[in-house]
């Protein structure tokens, strides 16, 4: 499963980065407002940075508006990948953008029929929020299983992106369950290392190994 960093803060990208834990990046208008960083500034840097696709959403909500904006944020950098929401024009936009050879991660996707139209409209990636479906009481994780199954009775190449990751669980229950790639906040991304046994056992070899009084090095 590929990891995506949900994230527009340059630094927490980089440090990630670097230990070859990032194979793209996810933006989308809140987190560029929380970076407070101009949006073509900053989405330039993280094209600069990382070698995978960086999302970076249009905020237009009609087709030829979204086309427009689509086309000047995929003229950002090569690795950009437009993100369009899942309504009857962000899918126009989808097949004209995906048409021009553009990659499109199709976002804010709540159901397997919306999956299935942002296969058939082209999209490269298709965005299911599995932390908001859990928000009002649904399974989110399951929405990624029953997608997986569609598209794989189909044979749709639409790679399937498990975002709105919130917790250690999420991302293991996505990669279980088949999802091409997650998308998680820094903070989450580091949390999957930790395990309390793991320090426990770290403890007890280094008390010990303190009582035989050698040294590696
Ligand atoms: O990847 C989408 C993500 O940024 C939304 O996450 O936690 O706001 O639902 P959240």
């Amino acid at each position: 499963m590929k990891f995506f960093v949900d994230s527009a803060d340059v630094a927490a990208i980089a440090e990630l980065n670097e230990l070859g834990m990032v194979d793209g990046v996810t933006t989308n208008p809140s987190l560029i407002l929380k970076s407070g960083r101009d949006i073509t500034e900053v989405t330039r840097e993280i094209c600069e940075l990382v070698d995978g696709p960086v999302s970076a959403e249009v905020v237009a909500t009609e087709a030829d508006a979204m086309i427009t904006e689509g086309r000047k944020l995929a003229g950002i950098a090569p690795n950009i990948t437009v993100k369009l929401p899942l309504t009857w024009d962000g899918l126009k936009a989808c097949k004209v953008l995906t048409g021009e050879g553009k990659m499109v991660n199709v976002t804010l996707c709540f159901s397997v029929t919306q999956a299935l139209l942002a296969a058939k409209a082209g999209a490269s990636f298709i965005s299911p929020f599995i932390g908001r479906l859990d928000d009002i009481n649904l399974d989110g994780v399951e929405l990624i299983g029953d997608i997986r199954q569609v598209y794989d009775n189909y044979g749709f190449e639409t790679e399937i992106l498990a975002a709105s990751v919130r917790s250690v669980n999420h991302v293991a229950d996505v990669a279980r369950i088949g999802a091409d790639v997650m998308t998680a906040p820094p903070e989450v991304i580091h949390k999957l290392a930790l395990h309390p046994l793991t320090d426990a056992g770290l403890a007890k070899f280094l008390s010990d190994w303190e009582k035989t009084g050698q040294k590696i090095v």
